[in-house]
């Protein structure tokens, strides 16, 4: 059994400081139970709790390491910078270095601005869409999540309604009806949508990759539909790459489906482990954002020297020849072998993946495109998985509808480590559930 005596010490402390114990909901293993584990180190793929265990990460950090936990040229760079400072609230050099190697590598990007989070980027495109065309709306989609700001934190309404419902307490009314959710991967309730209010909305916000609830993995033609509606209606179109930047290929979704949307916001790789968002796009669009414009939107640790330093020294890994193909492949590869083995088992399972994410579903369906796909009720499988996981020295966060991440620090033999310990998990849910059913 896993020793877990530190990890429980430590958060029934974190309950008494924090709500829930936690600092952000998810962390909490509310959906597989038991208290979290507390990690005190992290090294390329492994990372290390408080009772000394060791694990092969697929969490990550939820995406932003790529490079694998303390990689050395980013650490390098994180400790130079610090060497003069830790913030001056002036612009600084990093600041120009960063956003130029950034706009030079991505075709479409022509502005960009810096702030703290990714729910901040993705707000603050909201307020830009908002200024810029003049009117109120936004439409989002079901399955996305794009952070935590009030018009994002909205679910679909209920029957014919296409205005949205709070999906957390304290959203006002008056916000919640100026989002419209309409489901993924359905161009007849965008065109039902446009013709309702055909002079209202300003911006249709998506995940170009869904992967935060599942992975769902949309046709390239549903967003070229999307792209095409909204150009046709002067509706700005944001796509929000948060997970997917840098994450998919160095364009993100953009460069891969190859569409152009307005507006892109950025989250997670963008601060190679340090808290930095982005959004850019258009520079038309961007000049609307103050002091240039009317848009106001500010931060007093925006474009922080350090955090710019190790954003720029992960981005520069990425760039390096064969960076995208080399982790993708890997990625393809460990998908296919566990895919391979659970086929011949005859197990009700599938797993998605798209560059270095991946995404495991106990379903028969080769597509899962929309949230009313995913059958909730097969999240237990995923929580006996994850409990045999973590006894077999891998780390996955700890909730069935969350992607993992494969960074280029995972080396062949931890993955082959990994498969194996996925394929006796695998075979230790399917017992538990067969046992369960047969009683
Ligand atoms: C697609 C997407 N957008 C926005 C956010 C919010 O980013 P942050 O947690 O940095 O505020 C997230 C976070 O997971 C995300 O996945």
């Amino acid at each position: 059994m896993l020793e877990k005596n530190k990890s429980e010490k430590l958060f029934a402390e974190a309950k008494s400081l924090f709500p829930g114990g936690v600092n952000s909901p998810v962390r909490a293993f509310k959906a597989v139970g038991g208290a979290p584990l507390f990690i005190t180190k992290g090294d390329g793929a492994k990372i290390w709790d408080a009772d000394g265990n060791e694990f092969i990460d697929f969490c990550c950090s939820w995406g932003p390491l790529i490079l694998g936990h303390n990689n050395g040229s980013v650490r390098k760079s994180i400790l130079e910078a610090v060497q003069n400072g830790t913030t001056f609230g002036t612009p600084t050099t990093q600041e120009n270095e960063l956003a130029s190697l950034i706009i030079d590598n991505h075709r479409y990007l022509e502005m960009i601005r810096f702030v703290s989070s990714g729910t901040e980027a993705t707000m603050s495109t909201l307020r830009l869409a908002r200024g810029y065309t003049g009117r109120n709306k936004i439409v989002k989609f079901d399955g996305c999540y794009h952070g935590h700001s009030d018009p994002l934190l909205v679910k679909a309404g209920s029957g014919l309604a296409t205005l949205g419902t709070a999906s957390s307490a304290g959203v006002p009314e008056a916000y919640s009806k100026e989002t419209i959710v309409l489901p993924l991967n359905d161009e007849n309730a965008i065109e039902k949508c446009i013709a309702e209010f055909p002079d209202d909305i300003a911006c249709m916000i998506i995940e170009p990759v869904p992967a935060n609830n599942g992975l769902l993995i949309q046709g390239k033609e549903f967003l070229q539909f999307l792209r095409k509606k909204c150009s046709e209606h002067g509706i700005l179109l944001i796509f929000d790459e948060v997970i997917s930047g840098f994450r998919i290929g160095f364009e993100g979704a953009a460069g891969m489906y190859d569409i152009q949307p307005d507006l892109i916001t950025f989250g997670k790789i963008i601060g190679g482990g340090l808290p930095v968002g982005a959004y850019g796009g258009r520079e038309e669009i961007m000049h609307c954002i103050a002091p240039d414009g009317p848009v106001y939107q500010a931060g007093t640790l925006s474009g922080n020297p350090v955090a710019m330093a190790a954003g720029t020294a992960q981005l520069k890994e990425c760039l390096k020849p064969n960076f995208y193909s080399d982790l993708n492949a890997k990625t393809a590869n460990f998908v296919k072998n566990i895919l391979e083995y659970t086929k011949g088992k005859g197990y009700f399972f599938r797993m998605y993946h798209i560059g270095s994410v991946f995404w495991l579903a106990f379903t028969d369906r080769i597509e899962i495109r929309a949230s009313s796909h995913i059958d909730s009720d097969s999240m237990r499988y995923f929580k006996t998985l994850h409990a045999a996981l973590l006894e077999r020295g891998i780390y996955l966060g700890p909730s069935g509808f969350e992607v993992g991440f494969i960074s280029e620090a995972h080396s062949e033999e931890q993955l082959q480590i990994a498969e194996t310990a996925f394929k006796e998990s695998l075979d230790i849910a399917f017992a538990t559930e067969a046992k369960l059913q047969a009683k």
